[in-house]
């Protein structure tokens, strides 16, 4: 137990080190000069989930150039959201050929028959941002750490209530502030790792009666939104607001994982009549573009940055060492056990963003320039 106690200490250590490391940029290794040596020409397959949210995009982009830099060959297939039409992209890709698989799944559960045949064929496969679940053969797995973005979220979201202050100090604000909760997709492995690092951090607030979950909706099951589709979370704010709001009660603040999700939820407000400077405070994930300038324009309150480019070229990396028989370099192996096994993660750093730091995260990084926040 002590021992335990003691490696779980250095292995936190050993992360925050790491982290703190990435965060400020690349870190050392293989950059997209180096050869990809005996193994160039290899095909690598990169299965990405949808086209229909902006972030998969500038990951599926950013993969794939770094690969074709290095001289592999790469099939990068979107699946729009569906599990058939991506277990089939994958199929197609060990049969023709595919020598790694870089895939951020729909389903974490559903491509077992794919996973087992390529572990047959000693095809390497990583998981990218979301944990392929029930499988032996996910060999590594690249992410940001998921359970600290929950935190980052539900964070922003009392900073943005006044319950605590820019450094993380609490006021005594008293609120009672009502609050509302969405969660994402149930079959992404990394919904209930945000939902869980949001409530641990809101939990304290709401047994003191700081925040109140006024509709009373607070199980993961309850407020998931299936596939992260916008539509279903307009549909159940409108839906929260006519029901639980009806008394002419205000919803203060609500906890979103997800951008896309964001925009439907604050459409919902306005549409039931909030104004702009009395929307609650909306949270969000992924500094996409819309809700980047919904926060400039005084709409959604904070998002979650995380660094597309730095997730896609770790992969890479991955992909390029076991390709050459080298062993990828982690940072985490006790986070993420996919029900068969422990996989081996590289994890990075989430960094919140809102009106007041967007330029220097989001625009001094080069992640956007300022005419696309236009
Ligand atoms: C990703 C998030 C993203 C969500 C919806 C999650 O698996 O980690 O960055 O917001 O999927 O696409």
């Amino acid at each position: 137990m002590k021992t335990k106690k003691v490696l779980v200490g250095i292995a936190a250590i050993g992360l925050a080190l790491s982290l703190a490391a990435c965060s400020g940029g690349t870190r050392g290794g293989t950059t997209a000069d180096d050869s990809a040596g005996s193994s160039k020409g290899a095909l690598v397959g990169v299965a990405m989930p949808t086209k229909t949210s902006e972030r998969w995009i500038k990951d599926g982009d950013a993969v794939k150039a770094s690969l074709e830099k290095l001289g592999y060959k790469v099939d990068l297939e979107y699946a729009d959201d569906k599990i058939p039409q991506q277990v089939q992209q994958i199929s197609n890709m060990l049969t023709k050929g595919a020598k790694v698989l870089i895939i951020a799944s729909i389903d974490g559960t559903a491509l077992s028959d794919q996973l087992d045949e390529a572990g047959k064929a000693g095809v390497k496969v990583i998981a990218y941002d979301r944990l392929i679940n029930g499988n032996k053969n996910v060999d590594y797995y690249t992410t940001f750490d998921n359970n600290e973005v929950g935190v980052q979220q539900a964070t922003s979201l009392l900073t943005g209530l006044g319950v605590l202050d820019k450094d993380g100090k609490e006021t005594g604000a008293t609120g009672p502030f009502n609050v509302e909760l969405f969660g994402g997709s149930p079959d992404d492995n990394n919904a209930t790792f945000f939902f869980n690092g949001a409530m641990d951090t809101l939990q304290p607030y709401i047994d003191k009666g700081v925040l109140v979950v006024k509709s009373g909706q607070v199980g993961f099951t309850q407020v998931a939104t299936l596939r992260w589709d916008p539509a279903t979370a307009q549909k159940r704010m409108q839906n929260l607001i006519a029901s639980t709001y009806s008394d002419g009660s205000k919803v203060d603040a609500v906890l979103s994982p997800y951008d896309g999700l964001s925009i439907g939820i604050i459409s919902a407000l306005t549409s039931s009549g909030y104004a702009t400077d009395a929307l609650p405070i909306v949270t969000g994930q992924d500094a996409e573009a819309a809700s980047v300038k919904s926060m400039i324009a005084g709409q959604q309150y904070s998002t979650i940055y995380k660094d597309t480019r730095q997730l896609g070229d770790e992969a890479v990396k991955m992909a390029d060492d076991l390709l050459n028989g080298r062993t990828p370099e982690v940072n985490d192996t006790t986070s993420y056990d996919n029900k068969v096994k422990v996989v081996p993660t590289f994890l990075f750093a989430p960094q919140v963003v809102t009106k007041d730091n967007y330029k220097e995260l989001l625009v001094d990084t080069g992640y956007y320039t300022e005419a696309d926040l236009k």
